[in-house]
């Protein structure tokens, strides 16, 4: 499996018509110039697409367990269907539909153009979306089991899928849970931030925020007091509001990354992350916050001289202006074992578990 994965990677390199997406299951890759795709991995969750035909196919996407592909001509999934996964897409009015987003147990195609969209999957997490009105719908955000689509013209959230998850308890979808019954204004958003389990919606011309969703994973963020808030990151379960202006940032949600008061935010700085973990890096240093085993902890790491910053769910990885490799996080996963020599001319790549140093003039991988 690995070395198919490099081989589609390499093949990504030579035209961006490569597509590859995959679950905790399997791999698929289709080729949007020819029509053709392939699968591997477990053929129960996605890894079997012999069956189908991807003539035509403009986008792919996989889900927690099925996968699913937009064509010309309509749309094809594979992998389990039924009540919850998103597999079986027969009977679903694909035609015309440009994008697609997914929950873990659900997908929605959408075409913004038309302002139309569908579900399907998992009615509890998204797989029903009919009283959703997509007409006005500037933007569509997901997490892991909920959708959040905001109309800019109107002002309104609509959300459909677990309303735990910051969804709506209404079957098809409806105001956003956590909204109903409060007086939350949410109609200034410009951007909604999605982690895993919760929604962020920043209002960067009142430099305010709002959240719902899971509380615990940075669905409440009552306890953020800083104003003039520019830009919001998100590790998934964790949230960091910073305001460039003044320099200043706060953090909130799960342990693994929402306590950032140690943290200096004054001067230019870039934020990375891993599953649990952020680096806010400027130049010349670098601090990091979460959980120290997945990153948390570059007090060892080296910034005098950083060319680019790279991370997958459990590792960071650094190589300096000579292309030296410097890498801390979870071992196994990437966070050890990168000191070989310098990667210049080599590309790199990183998944949810590993990264992978391509040269595609003289082969040779490195993990
Ligand atoms: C989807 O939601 C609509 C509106 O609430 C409802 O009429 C329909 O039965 C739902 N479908 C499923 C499969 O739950």
């Amino acid at each position: 499996m690995a070395r198919l994965l490099i081989s589609s990677l390499i093949l990504a390199v030579h035209g961006s018509e490569i597509q590859v997406v995959y679950n905790d299951y399997s791999f698929a890759m289709v080729n949007l110039a020819s029509g053709l795709g392939e699968c591997w991995g477990d053929s129960r969750f996605g890894g079997d697409c012999s069956s189908v035909d991807f003539t035509g196919v403009t986008k792919v996407s996989a889900n927690a367990r099925s996968m699913a592909a937009l064509t010309s001509s309509g749309g094809v999934c594979w992998g389990p269907g039924g009540l919850s996964n998103g597999g079986d897409c027969s009977g679903v009015a694909l035609s015309g539909m440009k994008d697609l987003y997914y929950t873990d147990f659900s997908f929605a195609a959408v075409d913004p153009v038309e302002g139309r969209g569908v579900c399907w999957g998992n009615y509890r997490y998204g797989g029903n979306c009919t009283t959703i009105d997509f007409s006005h719908v500037t933007q569509i955000a997901q997490n892991r089991f909920a959708y959040a689509a905001f109309s800019a013209s109107t002002g309104t959230m609509q959300c459909w899928g677990s309303d735990r998850y910051g969804g709506s308890v209404a079957a098809g979808g409806g105001a956003c849970a956590a909204f109903t019954g409060t007086s939350l204004d949410v109609s200034g958003t410009t951007q909604i931030i999605a982690g895993k389990s919760a929604f962020v919606a920043l209002n960067k011309n009142a430099g305010t925020i709002t959240c719902w969703g899971l509380s615990s994973q940075g669905g409440d963020c009552s306890s953020v007091t800083l104003t003039g808030i520019t830009d919001v990151y998100t590790n998934g379960v964790a949230f960091l509001a910073l305001n460039k202006n003044t320099g200043s940032g706060q953090c909130w949600g799960n342990t693994a990354g929402g306590d950032c008061s140690a943290i200096d935010f004054s001067g230019e700085v870039q934020i990375f992350s891993t599953q649990s973990a952020f680096l806010a890096l400027k130049p010349g240093s670098g601090q990091c916050w979460g959980n120290t085993a997945e990153g948390g902890d570059c007090s060892s790491v080296d910034f005098s001289s950083v060319s680019r910053i790279y991370s997958n769910s459990f590792a960071f990885l650094l190589l300096d202006d000579a292309k030296l490799p410097q890498c801390w996080g979870r071992s196994g996963y990437g966070g050890d074992g990168c000191s070989s020599g310098s990667l210049q001319g080599f590309n790199i790549y990183a998944t949810s578990r590993a990264f992978a140093a391509i040269n595609t003039v003289q082969p040779r991988d490195f993990r």
